[in-house]
């Protein structure tokens, strides 16, 4: 490896004796500046590659849990119910809609903002399902995916040594994004069974240096909806202390049980301060896609703007067509999706209670939680590890979505799978003695 570094490193910084002997002095000087690496020993040179720092913030992270579930997974083939994406392959027309767009429609550079058709039905489509009001032209951009729109939110808005208060379990882009923006993070615990916050959790997490709360509605990994009450006393505490809300939405439209997701920013007082992020790939459970949407007001909208010009600056245009298309069909639609994933989600969870395992409400999202408290299992880790190791099925221990202080008793499983798929896993499970 020092053998390749060297050639790498000799190939690219040494000047050619052709350039050197083409120049006068210029042999002599490249030697005077040191420039000549043959004369420097190996073991200089791995050192100095070695000591090299880069950013702390990303050197820092370790391989996440989700890495290494999806390693064990392929190495046990595992049943994998960690994974956050459903087996199906997506409505035929939304797809067929990005196919006719690549063959036939335009592969360039689509506008910074979005493609017009996308935002106006961005537009129509909020005002119809969640009755939120967006102007297309001025406060609407389409992104590669929610987590660019997050990602540039927090660059856009946070200046270094600005409070960012988040909300644990949380989705793991937030904290490694609010670092490198040089937020200060600021952590309200939520635990099972309920998931909720409190007034004085709020209380010790807002201060007057609060720039704005990083907000997850519908909760992943939780599968919780954030109650009226608490998102009302939620919008209560960033007006008071005069904090932005940036809500992660991805996943409105997949909640169940005839549950309606109320946006923050539909509340009162909220509408001026609220960044609201979605994702196609969720709407339409096509993760790849990675087209995610920002609704903000205009004075919001500007700084946001500059961040994503300078990220992605565009997504795929095709992609952006195919989007359009799939956010003006019918109510059916919709609701067929909800359902398809609610009985996925009753199956699931009816097979591991017959089990017997302690399985947790789920109000959306593609996941169930299960409490592995009762089977006296204190290290969710470890316990999947060894699910996945022993048993053959792949599931995320809980505590990888917290920063301090984790939750270590519940393991998340994702039910968007076909039943096959989840029967298999139910036969695997059904080998575990859960009491
Ligand atoms: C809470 C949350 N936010 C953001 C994302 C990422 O969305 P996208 O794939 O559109 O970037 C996910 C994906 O699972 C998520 O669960």
């Amino acid at each position: 490896m020092t053998f390749i570094f060297y050639q790498k490193y000799h190939f690219c910084q040494v000047p050619s004796r052709g350039q050197v002997n083409g120049r006068s002095n210029a042999a002599g000087a490249g030697q005077a500046r040191g420039l000549r690496l043959e004369a420097l020993p190996l073991s200089f040179l791995w050192f100095r590659a070695m000591m090299r720092s880069f950013n702390s913030t990303y050197s820092g992270l370790s391989t996440t849990v989700f890495e290494t579930m999806s390693r064990l997974a392929r190495e046990h083939q595992a049943v994998n119910l960690g994974q956050g994406f459903p087996d199906d392959p997506g409505a035929p027309d939304i797809r067929r809609k990005a196919a006719d767009a690549v063959i036939s429609g335009w592969n360039q550079y689509p506008p910074m903002m979005g493609i017009p058709e996308l935002r106006q039905a961005i537009s129509t489509h909020f005002a119809h399902h969640q009755g939120v009001n967006f102007d297309p032209d001025a406060e609407i951009m389409v992104t590669s995916g929610a987590t660019e729109a997050i990602a540039g939110a927090l660059f856009a808005l946070i200046e270094p040594g600005d409070e960012v208060v988040l909300f644990e379990p949380m989705y793991d882009a937030y904290l490694p994004l609010v670092k490198r923006a040089g937020g200060i993070p600021k952590f309200v615990k939520l635990s099972p069974p309920d998931w909720r916050f409190t007034a004085e959790s709020l209380m010790a997490a807002f201060s007057p240096r609060t720039k704005l709360a990083l907000f997850n509605n519908p909760l992943n990994p939780s599968a919780t909806i954030c109650p009226p009450e608490d998102l009302a006393m939620l919008a209560h505490f960033c007006m008071a202390h005069d904090a932005l809300a940036v809500c992660d939405e991805v996943w409105e439209h997949v909640v169940f049980d005839g549950l309606a997701h109320v946006p923050l920013c539909a509340l009162p007082g909220m509408r001026e301060r609220t960044v609201k992020i979605s994702s196609a790939g969720k709407i339409f459970s096509l993760t790849g896609w990675k087209v995610g949407f920002v609704m903000a007001p205009t004075e919001i909208m500007r700084v946001l703007s500059k961040s994503h010009q300078f990220l992605t600056f565009t997504t795929p245009p095709n992609l952006q067509a195919a989007v359009a298309y799939g956010l003006m069909k019918e109510d059916a639609f919709f609701k067929g999706m909800r359902d398809d994933f609610q009985q996925a989600r009753d199956y699931l969870a009816n097979g591991l209670k017959g089990l017997g395992f302690s399985v947790l409400p789920s109000q959306g999202t593609y996941f169930l939680n299960v409490d592995l408290a009762p089977m006296g299992v204190h290290d969710d880790v470890a316990f999947c590890q060894k699910l996945v190791a022993e048993h053959g099925v792949a599931a995320i221990p809980v505590s990888a979505f917290y920063a301090e202080d984790p939750v270590r008793t519940i393991m998340r499983l994702c039910f968007a799978k076909k039943r096959e798929t989840l029967d298999a896993a139910l036969e695997r499970l059904s080998r575990i003695k859960p009491a």
